[in-house]
């Protein structure tokens, strides 16, 4: 049976956030951190907590659909996006947000003044949702759990950056900003969801996070999992569909030899 559980502030200010056919894949900001988010929220509301998503409010010609201030889940009062207004009007980058975080955040602690009331509880989702978990957790002393989904440091490798080219590529992509935030948002989260172990080691081991990470204990791994409804194989014509039906049968017989009885009803990923 369902019970009123946590109340719980997912805190993403970046890309495209709306219930109803987001644009995942149409803008750079806009992918997998977004349905995770979406996701979370949809499956945390099901666990029966109260889930409030903090995003940016813009009202932009080229991206129509979120100038609601509270957009609520259809059918489900206790699953809500909160668009908070910070800066300009328009959808700004990720890159461009840093300048109004302190907005947000001001933005998210005078919804909860007028509800009457904080949740019990934030998650944060990157480096600019970190930083402004940290700054809530400081004014209102509200706990938070960090994801950081893609770091700045794995991120700066992939893009070769070197003493000579720092400034240049800087420009763009303010890596100032970036790590010294992801720095904060680990020292002050409660825990840190990772996905496995070796993202533990190689991302938030990079020598940038040196003495960032003041205890190990606070990341938690969860393997990621998968939603066969919404990823599935795509069979351009029936004979696909055998061949993909006949190894996926021994796949699974397979599988099974090795799966303790209590997962033998659990799909395959
Ligand atoms: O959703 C788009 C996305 O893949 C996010 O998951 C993530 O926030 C981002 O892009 C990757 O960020 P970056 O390129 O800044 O590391």
């Amino acid at each position: 049976m369902k019970s009123e559980k946590l109340s719980v502030a997912l805190i993403n200010p970046q890309g495209h956030v709306r219930w109803n056919n987001p644009p995942i894949a149409g803008h750079p900001d806009t992918g997998g951190q977004i349905v995770y988010i979406l996701e979370l929220a949809k499956e945390l509301a099901r666990l029966g907590c109260r889930v409030d998503i903090f995003t940016r409010y813009f009202d932009d010609p080229e991206w129509p659909g979120y100038t609601e201030h509270i957009e609520e889940y259809p059918g489900d009062s206790r699953l809500r996006i909160i668009r908070i207004k910070c800066g300009p009007e328009r959808f700004l980058e990720k890159e461009a947000l840093w300048p109004h975080l302190r907005e947000y955040t001001d933005g998210v602690k005078e919804f909860y003044s007028k509800e009457g009331g904080l949740p019990d509880i934030m998650s944060s989702h990157y480096a600019d949702a970190g930083v402004s978990a940290a700054m809530l957790k400081e004014e209102t002393g509200l706990l938070f759990t960090h994801t950081g989904h893609s770091l700045g440091g794995k991120k700066m490798d992939n893009l070769n950056i070197t003493r000579q080219n720092f400034e240049l590529i800087n420009r763009k992509f303010r890596f100032h900003m970036r790590i010294a935030s992801e720095r904060v948002a680990f020292r002050n989260s409660s825990a840190i969801p990772a996905s496995t172990e070796e993202e533990v080691r190689e991302q938030y081991g990079h020598r940038v996070y040196s003495g960032a990470i003041d205890n190990p204990e606070k990341f938690r791994i969860i393997p990621p999992g998968i939603s066969p409804a919404q990823f599935y194989a795509f069979h351009r014509q029936e004979s696909d569909r055998k061949v993909y039906d006949e190894v996926a049968a021994r796949l699974e017989g397979e599988l099974k030899k090795n799966i303790s009885p209590e997962r033998l009803s659990l799909p395959s990923v």
